[in-house]
């Protein structure tokens, strides 16, 4: 069986910025209230018109520059979004397309924030089996289209964005291990009433948008990053003091410093992208690992260990060797 390793990182992040000042002229709130319960101080917004494909696609080839990796050597796409361009087809086919490597299988998968590390165990499997030799591993989503921006308890979270890895067969690892999870119990904690197949009830008032309890995700979000961590480590015979970097998805500092605690793990050893990015779903692990490979942070030989936790509930950890 062949391993899997990353050999090239790239994000993208929309120009437009919103900055919590611009929310106090939008929704009863205050930058300081955001700030403190949060973290954001700005978000970045698709312009009119930009989709999750054109993000996408700008974070694919940066990584593929990055792995010195031409396109046409991609031989499967997996690509992680809730906000896909279309109802079909996906947005991995069109992201071949764009890239000029038609053939290979390309798929999108639906794990709400969950999706990119959805998509890298799947992309893993693929290479380990043989069936895939260089993996495309992608995510993005313009989740903004999906919130009410009068909702102050939902539109202060979260932006746009792409990240996006090449991920390549290797005589050693690369990936150790990925496990992912899901409890469908869940479903109305953190989600989108509306729907293809079960239409749009019209009666609802914004039922397309995205409607949150908050608090009750919190407690979940917490408890779940720190088994999820636990028990891969575990699995491994490793300790919290084996990993070099830890990147949890990035739903809120709070959510992030109460994972660290409960881990024992130094928070300058979480990588946090969430004052500047906020929660961009499922390009926040991927856009987190392209800034701390950029800025020196991440090194080759670091042990890294990425966790998704989103709607659903869905949850998933990869423990890796950069
Ligand atoms: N500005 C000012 N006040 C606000 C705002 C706001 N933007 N939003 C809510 N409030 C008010 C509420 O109305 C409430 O007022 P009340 O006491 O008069 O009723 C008060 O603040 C407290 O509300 P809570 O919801 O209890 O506030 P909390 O401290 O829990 O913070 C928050 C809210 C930030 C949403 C928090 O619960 C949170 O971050 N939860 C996790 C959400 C998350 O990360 N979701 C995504 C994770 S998974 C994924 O990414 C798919």
């Amino acid at each position: 069986m062949n391993y899997a390793r990353i050999v090239g990182t790239g994000g993208y992040l929309p120009e437009k910025v919103v900055s919590n000042a611009d929310l106090e002229q939008m929704i009863d709130t205050t930058a300081e209230w955001i700030v403190e319960r949060t973290g954001v101080e700005e978000r970045r917004v698709a312009a009119p018109g930009e989709t999750t494909c054109d993000l996408a696609e700008r974070a694919a080839r940066r990584a593929l520059d990055a792995a010195g990796v031409g396109p046409d050597a991609i031989d499967l796409i997996v690509l992680g979004t809730t906000t896909p361009d279309h109802v079909f087809p996906s947005v991995a086919t069109q992201l071949q397309h764009r890239l000029g490597c038609h053939g290979g299988p390309a798929f999108d998968v639906q794990a709400v924030c969950t999706g990119f590390v959805y998509a890298l165990d799947i992309a893993y499997r693929f290479i380990r089996t043989g069936a895939s030799r260089k993996a495309l591993v992608v995510g993005a989503d313009t989740f903004t289209r999906i919130i009410d921006w009068t909702d102050r308890g939902t539109c202060i979270l979260f932006g746009d964005g792409a990240g996006a890895v090449v991920l390549e067969a290797a005589q050693e690892p690369g990936i150790i291990d990925s496990r992912l999870g899901a409890d469908g119990r869940y479903k109305e904690l953190l989600w989108v009433p509306a729907g293809v197949s079960s239409g749009y009830d019209k009666t609802r008032e914004n039922a397309a948008f995205v409607e949150m309890r908050g608090s009750e995700v919190f407690k979940v979000a917490v408890t779940t990053l720190k088994d999820i961590a636990e028990q891969i480590l575990a699995a491994n015979r490793m300790r919290v003091a084996d990993v070099n970097w830890v990147i949890p998805h990035q739903a809120n500092r709070r959510i992030l410093a109460a994972t660290a605690k409960r881990l024992g793990l130094p928070e300058e050893r979480m990588v946090d992208c969430v004052r500047t990015h906020g929660n961009t779903s499922a390009a926040s692990v991927p856009l987190a690992l392209d800034v701390a490979v950029r800025d020196g942070r991440i090194q080759r030989g670091d042990t890294v260990l990425l966790e998704g936790f989103g709607g659903g509930f869905t949850w998933g950890a990869t423990l890796l060797k950069y």
